[in-house]
């Protein structure tokens, strides 16, 4: 079945949020490159008809990407709607109605994780589940317990290799080329371990709230909503070992070897903040002790990264929206490493809103007498291709079978295992300013020696001075 291309979509949550931002425009891109020739059925329960689908298709994809004649005439001759409760097996019937024939369908739960378990029942009792695949959509659980309770259930009626966990982090073309940034240029091996670098940064910033989805992010802070999952993701291409081959299992054991040689986080080396305002927000809690902010310090303790401290920090309404690492290399000898403006050669990966790698290094002074320079080579750098792709290529690749852009169980339970501390033990959430970078509590316990970079817009010339403003 592995190589079998899925012969029918079923997606769970047509009528949601997600649907109308990411799912439509993605299948009308996926019909347009060819990779979707196949029924597409919606099931939600919203009392809508096939033409209500249709039209809510149409509305999400002129918003998000614009409406292709062509493609949109052909998915809307692919797609199929299911009404129903997911507690009702007449529901489950009728989806297994409009598979007909399918032998492989795919089956894709873009719905709330505490339905997952009536889900995958009905579709085992419907004889849905018979060959079929099972994507299903992050939140993976909201802690290591509850990670292990989802993946038992998908487990008792799916084998591993039939189970697709979306990151769509991982289908970011900008998440790829750190990794072949890092195995296609043999000068950076040598450096890319803890003889040579001293720290590394991950910062990801946005320069919006919730954006509406208080109910959502109140149940889940900025920790679950993007550190345990896209961070996390970003962080093993940075630090895994070549992988032994390039099948998809190769690739998942080697990051998986970096979770696991990751200890639990100390809550000491956290510091949680929210926004002034977040309070205010429909659907979260007048006393919420939710982070928007979190910025935290941890350790791999493998040959390679031993003793070199991994700092992230992640937050809502920063003053820039960007993802941003940066990898400082440390000073050559006979350098004043007290001085805090003295020259540190680094190297930068920006993931978005553009792409870009760079790095610093350290020039003689332009003026006479003055002191050496660090200026930045980039060596590459190009605007950030849409989200919608990312979302093509994770059902397209789920669809075609192949695991490689996935969280694979042992994965998924390793980063629970991980954040599982600093999820359980309750600790000060300090409001910060809207449009900062942070609480001011973060400069006692989690900043990179040296400081945090501060990212800037980007420029459009081959380096830059290096702004040493933080
Ligand atoms: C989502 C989070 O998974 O990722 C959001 O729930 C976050 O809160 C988003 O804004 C960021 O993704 P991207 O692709 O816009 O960087």
């Amino acid at each position: 079945m592995s190589n079998q291309h899925s012969d029918a979509l079923v997606f769970f949550g047509a009528t949601g949020d997600l649907a109308y931002k990411k799912i439509f425009p993605a299948l009308q891109s996926m019909v347009k490159s060819g990779t979707l020739n196949v029924p597409v059925i919606g099931v939600a329960k919203a009392g809508w008809n096939l033409d209500q689908l249709k039209a809510r298709a149409k509305d999400s994809i002129e918003q998000h990407g614009g409406l292709d004649a062509d493609a949109f005439a052909k998915l809307s001759s692919l797609l199929r709607y299911v009404d129903g409760d997911y507690a009702d097996a007449a529901t489950f019937a009728a989806v297994r109605k409009e598979l007909g024939a399918a032998q492989c369908p795919a089956h894709y739960l873009a719905i709330p994780p505490f339905l997952f378990e009536k889900v995958v029942e009905q579709l085992v009792q419907s004889g849905c589940s018979r060959g079929a695949r099972m994507i299903v959509e992050k939140p993976f659980g909201h802690d290591l317990a509850s990670a292990h309770e989802l993946n038992r259930i998908l487990l008792s009626a799916f084998p591993e290799t039939s189970i697709f966990r979306i990151d769509h982090y991982l289908a970011k073309g900008p998440v790829h080329n750190m990794v072949s940034f890092r195995f296609s240029n043999s000068f950076l091996e040598p450096l890319w371990n803890r003889d040579h670098i001293e720290s590394v940064q991950i910062t990801m910033a946005e320069d919006f709230g919730v954006q509406g989805r208080g109910a959502f992010y109140d149940q889940t802070g900025a920790i679950r909503d993007v550190i345990q999952n896209h961070i996390f993701q970003v962080m093993c291409n940075l630090a895994m070992e070549a992988p032994a081959r390039a099948d998809s299992e190769s690739k998942r054991d080697e990051k998986v070897k970096v979770l696991k040689a990751i200890p639990p986080i100390d809550p000491k080396n956290l510091v949680r903040g929210q926004f002034r305002g977040y309070l205010d927000e429909k659907g979260v809690a007048p006393n919420s002790q939710v982070e928007t902010f979190a910025a935290l310090r941890l350790e791999i303790k493998s040959w390679r990264w031993d003793g070199v401290p991994f700092y992230i920090r992640a937050g809502k309404n920063l003053p820039i929206t960007c993802m941003e690492i940066v990898a400082r290399l440390r000073r050559p000898p006979l350098t004043n490493t007290n001085d805090p403006n003295s020259p540190q050669n680094y190297i930068r990966f920006r993931i978005s809103p553009e792409v870009t790698v760079a790095m610093a290094v350290s020039v003689a002074a332009s003026r006479e007498g003055g002191e050496p320079e660090e200026v930045e080579l980039v060596a590459s750098r190009h605007a950030r291709p849409g989200e919608m792709e990312a979302y093509q290529r994770v059902l397209s690749d789920a669809m075609a079978g192949d695991a490689t852009l996935f969280a694979r169980q042992d994965y998924v339970e390793e980063a629970w295992r991980i954040v599982d501390p600093i999820l359980k033990t309750p600790t000060p959430v300090y409001v910060y300013e809207p449009h900062t970078w942070g609480p001011k509590e973060v400069e006692q316990t989690a900043v990179p020696p040296g400081g945090w970079d501060t990212p800037q817009p980007e420029q459009q010339d081959d380096y830059r001075i290096v702004n040493k403003t933080q």
